[in-house]
């Protein structure tokens, strides 16, 4: 299980959800974690207690990633801090859901800046400190896949992503560093039990499960961990020759 013994990774937006998870699943395979928060110190200092009485290595940064040079310091005091940087999971992401005439020149910034520019200097930050071997795992959605009514921008925010994955892996691919993109379905957290009913069109006569039943192969959505269980595969060696790619984690959305 223990395949990550040595390594260093950085969490985005580990406090709640699926980054949660997947700093757990890092650490249980053997990784020193740094748990990234914007605003919720309580519970990603309570998950740093929980990875350390696991015997695990782990501490709390705050950073929001929509600002640019706070990613930096995040980057440098993890670095610092848990010595060096082998894996970056940039997971931090937000929800939006809106009809063209009402979005704003202000809600796309706000999408962008933490979903989309929030990733790419993500990325640009934590390159710094990583050498051959190095692992990047970007977020993506379903959204950038499937159409949902009202969800063009975050949806947009998200397929942008996956073009940094292909692009960004010819660069850093001369370094021997991985980057991939991991696209989500519906996953039991926060943000889905905010966004769930605005997935189902208004004219649509299904309530939340119905839906679920019917529009995904296995009829249910996932947990946090089996999204993380993912991700653990593709910072470990053995995802040493995917790059570039955006692997769907969505029990088979329709
Ligand atoms: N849940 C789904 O169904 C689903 C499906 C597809 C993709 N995704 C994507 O998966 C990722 C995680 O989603 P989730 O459902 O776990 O979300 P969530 O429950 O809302 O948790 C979001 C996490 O991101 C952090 N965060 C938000 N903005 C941040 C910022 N500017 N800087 C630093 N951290 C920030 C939050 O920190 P605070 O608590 O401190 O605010 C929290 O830890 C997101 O990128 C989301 O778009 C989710």
């Amino acid at each position: 299980m223990e395949r990550l013994t040595g390594k260093v990774a950085v969490v985005t937006g580990a406090s709640r959800g699926i980054g949660r998870a997947v700093a757990i699943r890092l650490a249980a395979e053997g990784a020193a974690v740094a748990v990234n928060y914007r605003a919720d110190r309580g519970s990603a200092e309570s998950l740093v207690t929980e990875l350390s009485g696991r015997g695990a290595r782990a501490m709390a940064f705050q950073a929001d990633v929509s600002e640019p040079d706070q990613i930096g310091q995040l980057m440098d005091s993890a670095a610092q801090a848990l010595g060096g940087l082998d894996i970056l999971v940039s997971n931090a992401g937000i929800e939006h859901f809106g009809p063209l005439e009402d979005i704003t020149p202000a809600d796309f910034d706000r999408v962008f800046a933490t979903n989309t520019r929030g990733q790419l200097f993500a990325v640009q930050h934590a390159a710094r400190h990583l050498g051959p071997g190095g692992r990047i795992v970007l977020t993506s959605s379903i959204s950038a896949h499937k159409s949902v009514f009202h969800h063009t921008l975050y949806a947009a925010s998200k397929a942008a992503v996956e073009a940094m994955a292909l692009n960004l892996a010819a660069e850093l691919g001369q370094r021997q560093i991985t980057i991939n993109a991991i696209a989500p379905g519906g996953t039991n957290t926060d943000m889905s039990a905010k966004a769930t009913p605005h997935y189902i069109h208004p004219d649509l006569p299904l309530d939340r499960d119905t839906a679920v039943k019917v529009m995904s192969a296995l009829g249910r959505f996932a947990e946090p961990d089996e999204i993380a269980a993912t991700v653990a595969f593709l910072v470990s060696d053995d995802a040493d020759y995917i790059t570039g790619r955006t692997i769907p984690i969505d029990g088979g959305w329709f």
